[in-house]
């Protein structure tokens, strides 16, 4: 086991330097800031492969200043995709085409991050906007049939999915391996970091959840026996990832009917991940059961910071927070709270993919502009000049009363 590597960056900044522009190092890899695009699916994906949609979406956040750039989810295996139209990196083909991207996100001075997932239960579904609704004999018709998903029970994720099938330990070897081959693929395709989506109801949370692990194997049971596969998958993908990079686990911190998996059980779960040597706990919510848009945490601004704070507090992982992080100085108040390490943004990043830039320059940064590549910078940096001088001209041209 190996013990995840923190440090700030030998190269102090300024104390002047705010914390969200401050470098972070982790293991091999620093990171120029503390700004990271969360993962988000585009459903457009052609065979698996990323496309010019994913070059121009993750490149221009890359552009915009961000210090790590995740793609969405990806997955293991053809048939552990939500929908027809994701990406994965099972073939090698895939991993070249996530190359391109991950180049042109790495030239732009980020670092580029791939969530590796497998959706267990929740496959073969419409995209979000067609209410992630099963496919059907319509699909079908159409060329794009339903398949039933691997899961520790058989239960279906709802009405009209096709029922899972329950998992033997052939299985549970077979989706291990099948991450360690995505790991090892993800290298290749030149990805910095590397995460395993344990949230959102996916195979790992149906695996740690009781509402869908009904086991009664030493898969199933008492928490020890629900966290065994997340466990073992991380072990296995740790061997694989090359150690001087960093490995991030995404987690539904709190999720299902009446809190039956909690932030008492996340802590337990964070402290075995960060001894088999996870580096940050990614924090995030809900998933296991109910509609896509059952909110088990209330979404109000910074809604999974508490859970960050106390996985850090208590445990000792550095965190990632997420949701509803919009503001440069609430990001800012975070940091400096000491509430999390990394200060992770999707909506509002497809909102203002600059949002780096913004924050810069709300943070009082001096020259933000340059944190924008330089055919931008440079004219951004004399638009500004010459709009404080035009300000200030008016302003002195203006008539005494
Ligand atoms: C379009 C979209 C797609 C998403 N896809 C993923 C995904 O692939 N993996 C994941 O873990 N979270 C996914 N999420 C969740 C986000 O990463 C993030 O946690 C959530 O949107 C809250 O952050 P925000 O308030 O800044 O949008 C997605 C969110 C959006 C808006």
């Amino acid at each position: 086991m190996t013990e995840p590597q923190t440090r700030d960056t030998a190269q102090a900044p300024a104390a002047a330097q705010p914390l969200l522009f401050q470098p972070l190092t982790l293991r091999g890899l620093t990171v120029r800031n503390r700004i990271v695009v969360s993962p988000m699916s585009q459903y457009s994906a052609v065979d698996g492969a990323p496309t010019d949609w994913h070059l121009v979406h993750l490149g221009k956040f890359a552009m915009g200043g961000a210090g790590i750039v995740f793609c969405e989810e990806t997955s293991v295996s053809e048939r552990s995709r939500k929908t027809y139209d994701c990406p994965g990196i099972y073939t090698d083909a895939q991993a070249k085409a996530w190359r391109r991207v991950t180049d042109f996100v790495r030239g732009q001075g980020a670092a580029a991050a791939i969530q590796l997932g497998h959706a267990g239960r929740k496959v073969a579904t419409r995209a979000p906007w067609d209410g992630f609704s099963p496919l059907g004999p319509a699909d079908a018709e159409q060329g794009r049939p339903p398949w039933a998903g691997l899961a520790p029970s058989p239960i279906a994720f709802k009405e009209g999915a096709m029922t899972p099938r329950e998992m033997d330990r052939d299985d549970i070897r077979n989706v291990i391996q099948a991450h360690v081959d995505a790991a090892k693929r993800s290298l290749d395709a030149g990805f910095d970091i590397c995460e395993v989506h344990g949230a959102h109801g996916y195979i790992i949370q149906q695996f740690l959840s009781p509402i869908t692990n009904h086991r009664t194997d030493g898969y199933g049971g008492d928490i020890e026996g629900r966290m065994r596969f997340a466990l073992e998958l991380v072990e296995a993908v740790r061997a694989a990832w090359p150690a001087d990079r960093p490995l991030f686990f995404r987690g539904s911190c709190v999720d299902g009917r009446g809190g039956i998996w909690n932030m008492d059980d996340t802590v337990v779960l964070a402290g075995r991940l960060k001894e088999r040597g996870v580096d940050m706990f990614d924090c995030s919510s809900g998933g296991i059961d109910g509609p896509l848009t059952l909110h088990v945490v209330p979404r109000v601004p910074g809604y999974h910071v508490p859970f960050a704070r106390r996985i850090r507090a208590e445990v000792g992982i550095p965190t990632m927070a997420v949701g509803l992080i919009t503001q440069a100085r609430q990001a800012e108040g975070y940091l400096e709270a000491g509430d999390c390490d990394l200060i992770a943004l999707a909506r509002e990043m497809m909102w203002n993919p600059n949002w780096p830039a913004h924050a810069a320059k709300e943070l009082g940064m001096a020259r933000p502009h340059e944190l924008l590549p330089r055919p931008y910078a440079w004219w951004l940096q004399k638009r500004e000049e010459t709009l404080e001088l035009s300000a200030r001209t008016q302003h002195d041209e203006r008539p005494v009363a």
